[in-house]
């Protein structure tokens, strides 16, 4: 049937023309592959074999360090990627909310099962293909997309959710058809979870992985490197009360630090090395270039490029600030504006003089949220996702990391308070 893109057809084609799920990724992936393996042989010395037994797992962690272990699972870090169970699936299973229509004749059932959840298509009353939702990507605060295995290749469902309307909806970028052949790059999973074992041959399409060999999450190894050394020595030295064989990022320069967060928040990248080769503390341009066809200030993406953002902002570029200046990666913090004006009030103060200019509110409530002033929510272009009965995608609104003086949100802010 044409509406089920065969598998045959060319990955590379598939690639190049649908609008991957958001647009970065594309840009990642579909690098011509000869300059590819150039790049490669040049940064050799870059490549440490990385692999899955130097991973302690982030539960090992918690024996020691409970404090930090017990508030970081309520992160978007360490939701970000997870098994399919039920209780992480945002969307309803529920009849009447469980089917997502492209037109009458042509719809797909999100069913529950005792063997587990599927997405199935339907043509016309006749069932078509049936996939399992594998893994879960995404904390569910905007929206999540599901993967389902092949053998030991990935592929992306055709159905993902959309947290603002608490509804399903056709995934990001896909055109208005059924789609099940869209294969999940490693560049994916090094973003949406802290290692897994690439089983394939550079270059091979799609990548192979081990089923065995996932460390679902953003968690501590990501940020702090492979921890199983640390485990052990920490056990058999109670004594030794200085941390051995792990990565404090304390330490960091500006720009090691600053590369650890633009490893997946630094918007598109053409990888030069295999995926999980970067580790916390490398310099990121040992393992990817700037896609130079990538978007200028204008038109950089609320999502996935807080990085290129907040370096076009006066702050940034007149302090010596890091992501670390207002965000603590242990702590749940999302929507807590009136905590992120005071690390603002850091630097901006009536002391220094460089407290906000604006008049025409009390100091109160300027102090209780400069964000939603500063840092307003905007659209973002590569997460937005059709939902049922709709012509266009509905965006997600993501804050904006060019911080400036926005005049609209400012009106709307004001209008809010009156
Ligand atoms: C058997 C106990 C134990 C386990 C398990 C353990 N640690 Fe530690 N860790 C320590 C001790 C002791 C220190 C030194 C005191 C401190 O900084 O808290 C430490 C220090 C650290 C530091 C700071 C290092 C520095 O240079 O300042 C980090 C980061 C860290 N651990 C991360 C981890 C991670 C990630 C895991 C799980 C993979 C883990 N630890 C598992 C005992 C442990
Ligand atoms: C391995 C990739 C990766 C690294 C490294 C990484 N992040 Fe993230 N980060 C993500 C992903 C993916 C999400 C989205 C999680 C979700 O909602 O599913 C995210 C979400 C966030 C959020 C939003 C949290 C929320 O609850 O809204 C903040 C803030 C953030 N990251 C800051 C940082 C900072 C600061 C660093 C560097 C210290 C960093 N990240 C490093 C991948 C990463
Ligand atoms: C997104 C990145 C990120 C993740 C994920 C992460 N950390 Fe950290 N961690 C940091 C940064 C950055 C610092 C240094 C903070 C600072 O500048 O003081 C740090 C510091 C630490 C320290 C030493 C300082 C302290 O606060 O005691 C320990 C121990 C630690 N982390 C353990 C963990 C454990 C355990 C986990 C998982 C449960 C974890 N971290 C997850 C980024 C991360
Ligand atoms: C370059 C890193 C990167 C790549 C590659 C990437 N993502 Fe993301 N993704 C992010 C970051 C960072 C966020 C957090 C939102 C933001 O920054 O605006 C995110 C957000 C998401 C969300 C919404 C999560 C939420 O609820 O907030 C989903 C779902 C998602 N990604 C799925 C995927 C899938 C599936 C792939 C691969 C097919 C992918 N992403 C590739 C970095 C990446
Ligand atoms: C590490 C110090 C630091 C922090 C933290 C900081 N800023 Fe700034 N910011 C600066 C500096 C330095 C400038 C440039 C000089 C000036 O205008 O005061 C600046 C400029 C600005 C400007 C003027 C921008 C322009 O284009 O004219 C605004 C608005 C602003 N900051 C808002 C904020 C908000 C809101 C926060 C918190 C979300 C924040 N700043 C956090 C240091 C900081
Ligand atoms: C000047 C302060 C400041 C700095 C520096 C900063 N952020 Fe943020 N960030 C914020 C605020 C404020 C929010 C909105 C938090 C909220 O209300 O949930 C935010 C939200 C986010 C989000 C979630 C976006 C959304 O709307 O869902 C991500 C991801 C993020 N930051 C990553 C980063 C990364 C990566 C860096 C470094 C490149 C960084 N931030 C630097 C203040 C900052
Ligand atoms: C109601 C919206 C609003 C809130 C809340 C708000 N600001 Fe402003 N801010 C503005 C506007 C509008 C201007 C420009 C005023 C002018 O130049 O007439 C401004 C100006 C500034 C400037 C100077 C920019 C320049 O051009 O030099 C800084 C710095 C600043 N704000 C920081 C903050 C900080 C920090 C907070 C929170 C403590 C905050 N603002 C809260 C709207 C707001």
């Amino acid at each position: 049937m044409k509406m089920f893109t065969g598998n045959k057809r060319s990955v590379t084609v598939i690639l190049l023309i649908g609008s991957c799920l958001f647009i970065l990724i594309q840009c990642i992936n579909n690098g011509k592959k000869e300059s590819d393996e150039k790049e490669k042989n040049n940064s050799t010395s870059q490549i440490r074999n990385i692999n899955f037994k130097q991973f302690a797992g982030e539960a090992a962690c918690l024996t020691c360090h409970k404090n930090i272990y017990d508030s970081f699972v309520h992160t978007s870090h360490f939701l970000t990627s997870q098994p399919a169970i039920e209780k992480y699936i945002k969307g309803s299973f529920e009849k009447g909310k469980n089917i997502f229509s492209f037109h009458p004749g042509l719809y797909v059932e999100m069913e529950k099962t005792d063997s587990g959840f599927f997405q199935t298509a339907y043509s016309n009353g006749v069932e078509k293909i049936s996939k399992r939702f594998d893994i879960i990507t995404g904390s569910g605060a905007k929206g999540q997309t599901y993967l389902s295995w092949r053998n030991n290749e990935l592929f992306q469902l055709p159905i993902s959710y959309l947290t603002s309307a608490n509804e399903w909806a056709n995934s990001p970028g896909y055109p208005k058809k059924i789609v099940y052949n869209r294969p999940v790059t490693s560049r994916c999973l090094e973003c949406h979870s802290t290692y897994v074992t690439v089983l394939s041959a550079p270059g091979k399409e799609p990548e192979e992985y081990d089923h065995n060999e996932i460390l679902y999450g953003v968690e501590c190894e990501k940020c702090h490197g492979p921890g199983a050394n640390h485990v052990t020595y920490e056990m058999q030295h109670p004594k030794d009360l200085v941390g051995k064989y792990i990565i404090n990022p304390a330490t960091f320069t500006r720009q090691q630090s600053l590369d650890l967060c633009a490893l997946c928040h630094g918007g598109r990248l053409q990888k030069t090395t295999p995926s999980f080769e970067f580790i916390a503390g490398d310099t990121l341009a040992n393992y990817f270039v700037k896609d130079n066809s990538g978007p200028t200030i204008s038109e950089i993406d609320v999502h996935g490029n807080q990085y290129g953002l907040l370096q076009e902002s006066k702050c940034f570029q007149m302090s010596g600030m890091t992501c670390l200046t207002c965000h603590n990666t242990h702590e749940y913090e999302r929507g807590k504006e009136a905590l992120f004006s005071q690390r603002c009030m850091a630097c901006h103060n009536k002391e220094h003089g460089t407290f906000c200019k604006i008049n025409s509110l009390s100091v109160a409530s300027i102090k209780s949220n400069c964000i939603d002033c500063h840092m307003p929510k905007q659209p973002s272009m590569s997460v937005a996702l059709l939902l049922q009965g709709h012509d266009e995608p509905t965006p997600a609104l993501i804050h904006t990391h060019l911080i400036k003086v926005y005049q609209d949100a400012t009106k709307k802010f004001i209008k809010t308070k009156k």
